[in-house]
């Protein structure tokens, strides 16, 4: 629980709400502070769209996916009537998880406890030895279901019942990646970390490419300059940093995505859908950084490499996965290390905020909408 009130000074607030070139970071406690991070989940995690799945990661039907959301337990299950459906996984017995955080196959959800068990669609079919329980039917028990909306191969789950629709508030953001036809994509890899950070600091560090210069000053930055890179105004709750490339797509590895504009072939671009739906989209994959915020300082993180399906299909998609996976490592490596040195120096007492650099458009564009929904428009304590 919260008192629902962001305890961050009004001075300091002030200097995040100034135009970018006068513009201050968040103050470290909007990073390290426990009761933050809880008023975060209250006000913006169980209140926004989160992917939590793609589609071809639930291709049959019965294929589920389980985690926590926000304290949430619960599973996007493929029904066996073809509808994906996001619903809590807790049993409306005696309250115990009918799955572990664990994706699989199957027609029945089992409860470990007393074996009651639901379909694919969240209906209890069978609950052994209550025939004695009057007005009990188990036809009238289903699990609660949340929101789902299917977003160009996404699953996109909302915890908040009542959740307008996501697509209309991307549409700018949809059409700028039209031509990757992220909808056709397919995931190959997957690298798994944990890490020990607030999870804004991976949304900033993904959202500029200013760093390119000392962080990847070897492998980015020759590529892809940090001088070079641009942040278009936005619309929506959304950013993107284009990154032009400094060199013509080499050939080798991963073959382009078919129908791209040429420029589309050789530059880098990030985008974020607030709080935090990352993706990398360059000329041949687009990489799926997907985060579980799970405290103020612990952040889950699970990347995933999307190739076009007529790409994963080729006989050698193996080789090409594994090569394009340790690049990704690579990189995500140079960033585990710059975002360690954040996390130690936000949690040092005479750490206070910092400027941002105009190519830091994206950050300041993630704290004016942090910044809307912590405060509720209320004025600051
Ligand atoms: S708690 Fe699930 S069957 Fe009892
Ligand atoms: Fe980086």
């Amino acid at each position: 629980m919260t008192d629902g009130r962001l305890h961050l000074s009004a001075e300091a607030l002030e200097r995040v709400r100034r135009p970018l070139k006068q513009a201050w970071t968040l103050p470290p406690a909007a990073y390290t502070d426990e009761s933050v991070y809880a008023l975060e989940v209250e006000r913006i995690m169980r209140r926004s769209w989160l992917p939590v799945a793609r589609v071809d990661q639930l291709a049959a039907p019965g294929d589920y996916l389980a985690f926590d959301l926000f304290g949430q337990p619960m599973m996007v299950v493929h029904g066996a009537d073809g509808a994906i459906r996001a619903m809590s996984s807790v049993c409306l017995h005696r309250a115990a998880p009918v799955v572990a955080e664990a994706k699989g196959r199957r027609s029945l959800f089992t409860c470990p406890y007393h074996a009651w068990a639901y379909d694919t669609a969240g209906q209890l079919v069978r609950a052994p030895l209550m025939d004695g329980a009057s007005g009990f039917a188990e036809r009238d028990c289903r699990l609660p279901r949340f929101p789902v909306e299917i977003w160009e191969g996404f699953v996109m789950v909302n915890l908040d019942p009542g959740a307008a629709p996501f697509a209309p508030t991307v549409e700018t953001y949809r059409r700028y990646f039209a031509s990757y036809r992220l909808a056709d994509m397919v995931v190959v890899r997957t690298l798994d970390y944990a890490h020990d950070w607030n999870w804004k600091c991976l949304v900033e560090n993904f959202m500029e490419a200013y760093h390119h210069i000392a962080a990847h000053g070897q492998t980015l930055e020759p590529a892809f300059h940090a001088a070079d890179s641009r942040i278009p105004d936005n619309d929506g709750p959304w950013s993107i940093l284009h990154m032009p490339a400094a060199h013509p797509h080499a050939e080798g590895g991963l073959p382009l995505i078919e129908g791209l504009e040429p420029w589309q072939q050789n530059d880098l671009v990030a985008a974020a859908v607030f709080p935090h739906f990352l993706i990398a989209v360059q000329g041949s994959a687009v990489f799926w950084y997907q985060l579980f915020p799970r405290a103020a300082c612990r952040l889950d993180l699970r990347i995933h490499v999307c190739v076009p399906a007529a790409t994963a299909a080729r006989p050698d998609i193996d080789e090409l996965a594994a090569a394009t996976a340790e690049l990704v490592a690579l990189i995500h490596g140079e960033d585990i290390a710059v975002n360690d040195l954040v996390a130690q120096g936000l949690a040092a007492p005479a750490t206070g905020q910092g400027r941002l650099s105009p190519l830091e458009r994206s950050i300041w564009q993630l704290n004016q909408w942090w910044l809307d929904r912590m405060t509720g428009g209320a004025p600051a304590p």
